[in-house]
């Protein structure tokens, strides 16, 4: 079992995510940490609290962290996640929750070098502010990071909320860029789940349906999270189903061979037309050291009967 803490900002997808990592047994989830990004920090941990709530986990400890990236005004993505950020599903709050130390304090006594707790691996599902905001107070943290996946970036596809962007590195550049400077410093490498693999992994009504008739109370549950993003897609670009980016990364945290890609030194520019977009050296144009794991083939149908048995897994237990 590898311990893992999450660092998200739900947001549906990273919703799906949560379910997802909640019902796997390779994970033991110490953690969640909230960041802002799709949604308000107070949102994303309203949001979280529901999600723990429905899959009868609220004993998971919830942090909350930065209100506001590194440098910038603070952009979120509720067009595109609902005005709840949870697909207008607008379920009930729970209420109730101490929340003992900030997302801030929490990394810093998990991640800080000589602590206690053994190794533990980061999932990052939003803007990496909550990360660069430990980096940039001790680097060395991130030796105390056993493995760290993100889902951001992009290396041949285009982005999704510029030409060349994916939001969550968009929406804080400044960290993405810390982040990955710092592995670079340290000899990390950074799993970059980006939108070359997420977008590969489409929720269609097909799945949708059929992950009803299978249960259809949990069907039922992910349709009503899921329906403003199916819209949403539909409207923006067409598309008959919707992109879960971050369940791919949970997976390919348990699942290693799911995805395939190659190593290179990376890099995230953070000004001009061109913020928030990865600089991923392939050619070795810089000769530096790779920081980065860049995924770029994955298996969809994998994916989704990976995904669905995990969650009807832990139903019937
Ligand atoms: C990222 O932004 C959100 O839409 C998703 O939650 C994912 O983390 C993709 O760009
Ligand atoms: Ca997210």
């Amino acid at each position: 079992i590898q311990k893992v803490v999450i660092d998200c900002d739900p947001g549906i997808d990273d919703s799906l995510a949560l379910m997802l990592a909640l019902s796997m047994e390779e994970i033991q989830v110490e953690a969640i940490t909230i960041v802002c990004g799709n949604s308000p920090a107070d949102m994303g941990f309203s949001n979280t609290k529901k999600i723990l709530k429905h899959m009868g986990r609220l004993d998971i400890p919830i942090y909350v962290g930065a209100e506001r990236p590194l440098k910038r005004d603070y952009v979120n993505a509720l067009d595109t996640h609902g005005a709840d950020g949870l697909g207008e599903s607008f379920l009930p709050e729970v209420p109730g929750y101490e929340n003992s130390m900030t997302a801030q304090e929490f990394l810093k006594k998990r991640f800080v070098p000589g602590q206690e707790g053994g190794p533990c691996s980061v999932i990052a599902l939003g803007p990496m502010t909550n990360l660069a905001r430990l980096l940039s107070d001790c680097p060395e943290a991130i030796l105390s990071m056993d493995r760290i996946v993100s889902m951001g970036g992009s290396f041949k596809s285009h982005g999704n909320c510029s030409p060349v962007a994916e939001y969550n590195y968009w929406a804080d550049p400044d960290a993405a860029a810390l982040v990955y400077e710092t592995a670079a410093l340290y000899g990390k490498k950074i799993e970059m789940t980006g939108l070359d693999v997420t977008r590969q992994i489409v929720l269609t009504p097909d799945l949708l349906a059929y992950l009803k008739r299978l249960d259809p109370e949990l069907g039922s549950f992910v349709s009503a999270i899921t329906k403003f993003y199916f819209d949403f897609h539909w409207e923006w670009e067409h598309l008959i189903g919707c992109v879960i980016n971050d369940p791919l990364a949970v997976v390919h945290f348990a699942d290693p061979g799911l995805c395939r890609g190659f190593e290179a030194y990376t890099a995230v520019e953070t000004e001009g037309i061109s913020r928030g977009q990865t600089v991923v050296d392939s050619m070795g144009f810089y000769r530096k050291a790779p920081n980065a794991l860049i995924l770029t083939e994955t298996d969809p149908e994998r994916f989704f009967r990976l995904f669905f048995s995990r969650l009807l897994k832990c139903r019937e237990e």
